[in-house]
């Protein structure tokens, strides 16, 4: 039997469809990867006519992704597009969509499959996803069905338990694909093949040759006009629930034993269970939270909020490869550059025989894996200074997307991720236990702020953080590192 596929955006006048969807869904089409006979039905309250809401997509690609936009392309993209009005906490209108689409379908003689993307406000996704449910919309007999849930999943540990009981009274857990970016992320999925398709490294990932390994995300963008969003849930719950630890999990688990989604998620939910939770005591002392001056006379910002824009956390893992190695993440708003960057310090050599001048201590050798901008992945090592007697100094071996992969162009994290979710690979999605074991880990931060009411740290704009940060890092000659910034 023949196959059809429908997407269906759910928040389709949103601002996600425009920026990132839609532009997305274009470039697949334009690389031949959709699958056949597919249509794209946008969903959202406000009425508008099929031409009407096409012409907002075709302004939103021009305006965000313009190198993407070409009219002959385009012109029959959109004719598989279409609009439809509804109400998300109605069950008729979920019926009427349920119509539109067979007669679309033809399900008498196609397996309609259906992938269901909900770009709307997180309080809609428990009547969503119920009501898809209610009207039918999930049953897998005539074609698979999937639901993408968009981040945040969530804002605690209790919060994301209701809503995966919630999801999980509706669909089985492999209909469900939970959204994480930067999972999409090119620079992100090669952590796994630089580390398991190369014989090298792995036998030195571990304690006997690690120091530490410190993961940063910064931005220079503010909390601009996302206040509504933004205040009151801070840059933990932004950015480190979620992409960070993502990142930590790369960096940290076991190998799996085959490239398959279960697999793959099985060694994230281990590594989750042993990251140590900090206990309410050690918060003070693991971790630096920070606003950034001005924070407060923001748009839409409540003028004492004590919503963290910064953050610096020290975990440990438990288990048997790092016992002992500290992992630092670092996130911010409104910092010096836009740099993700994950940096490894291999411990220094055990015996020094060349001298050093007094006071100074040998570099240690530092992996920097740079996510974004100017991806690549950039190795340090000691080397002697020609011409002298046994001067050393750090060198750098480099590799760059760029210069090795040319004309290839970096796909955008939501090309990968949509294609993904059409094929029904989940490998880059985060599952539902893997959501609450992270979960675990934020709240006690956030319990440990709250209740102790430990330092908010005020920084400047455009700086690095606040200063108290450079001290949870300082032990032997250590700080943060530049990574990527200085390559
Ligand atoms: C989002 C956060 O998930 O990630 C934003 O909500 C943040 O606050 C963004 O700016 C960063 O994503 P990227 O891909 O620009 O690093």
């Amino acid at each position: 039997m023949a196959s059809t596929t429908s997407i269906v955006i759910f928040g389709a006048s949103g601002d996600l469809t425009r920026r990132k969807l839609i532009p997305a869904l274009l470039n697949l089409y334009c690389k031949d990867r959709l699958p056949e006979d597919w249509r794209i039905v946008g969903v959202s309250r406000s009425p508008m006519s099929d031409e009407e809401f096409r012409s907002r997509l075709k302004n939103g690609v021009k305006e965000f992704t313009p190198e993407k936009f070409l009219q002959s392309q385009w012109d029959s993209f959109e004719q598989r597009i279409s609009y439809i009005s509804g109400d998300l906490g109605n069950i008729e209108d979920f019926q009427k969509l349920d119509q539109h689409l067979s007669k679309e379908e033809h399900s008498e003689v196609h397996k309609a499959n259906r992938l269901y993307y909900l770009a709307i406000a997180p309080n809609l996704y428990p009547t969503t996803i119920l009501n898809l449910g209610a009207a039918k919309m999930v049953d897998e007999s005539l074609g698979w069905k999937r639901v993408v849930i968009e981040k945040p999943f969530g804002s605690d540990l209790q919060t994301a338990e209701a809503l995966n009981e919630i999801v999980h009274s509706v669909l089985d857990e492999r209909q469900i694909y939970r959204i994480d970016h930067y999972l999409g992320k090119e620079t992100v999925q090669n952590i796994l093949v630089f580390r398991f398709a190369n014989s090298l490294f792995e036998p030195v990932w571990n304690r006997n040759y690690i120091d530490h390994v410190q993961i940063t995300a910064a931005e220079t963008v503010d909390v601009g006009h996302r206040a509504a969003y933004y205040d009151g849930v801070g840059v933990v719950r932004d950015m480190v629930q979620n992409h960070m630890l993502q990142l930590l999990s790369l960096v940290a688990i076991e190998p799996p034993a085959s490239f398959e989604a279960d697999a793959l998620r099985n060694e994230k939910v281990k590594l989750f269970a042993s990251v140590r939770p900090l206990a309410p005591n050690e918060v003070e002392t693991h971790t630096v939270r920070g606003q950034y001056r001005g924070y407060g006379q923001a748009d839409g910002v409540a003028p004492q909020s004590q919503t963290a824009t910064y953050a610096a956390i020290r975990f440990y893992v438990d288990n048997w490869r790092w016992q002992g190695v500290p992992f630092y993440l670092r996130s911010g708003k409104a910092l010096a550059a836009k740099a993700t960057t994950i940096s490894i310090f291999f411990k220094r050599p055990p015996h020094l025989m060349f001298p050093l001048p007094l006071e100074t201590r040998l570099g240690p050798n530092e992996l920097s894996i740079c996510i974004q901008p100017d991806e690549g992945i950039h190795f340090s090592f000691q080397a002697k200074v020609p011409d002298t007697a046994a001067e050393m100094r750090s060198v750098d071996m480099s590799f760059n997307y760029q210069d090795s992969f040319g004309e290839t162009r970096i796909p955008e994290a939501y090309e990968r991720l949509l294609l993904d979710s059409l094929k029904g690979d989940a490998s880059l999605f985060t599952r539902g236990d893997a959501i609450e074991l992270a979960w675990g880990l934020i709240d006690n931060i956030i319990s440990g702020w709250e209740s102790s009411r430990s330092n908010l740290y005020l920084y400047e704009p455009g700086s690095w953080g606040p200063e108290e940060a450079d001290q949870l890092i300082a032990h032997e000659g250590y700080g943060w590192s530049m990574g990527c910034l200085e390559k």
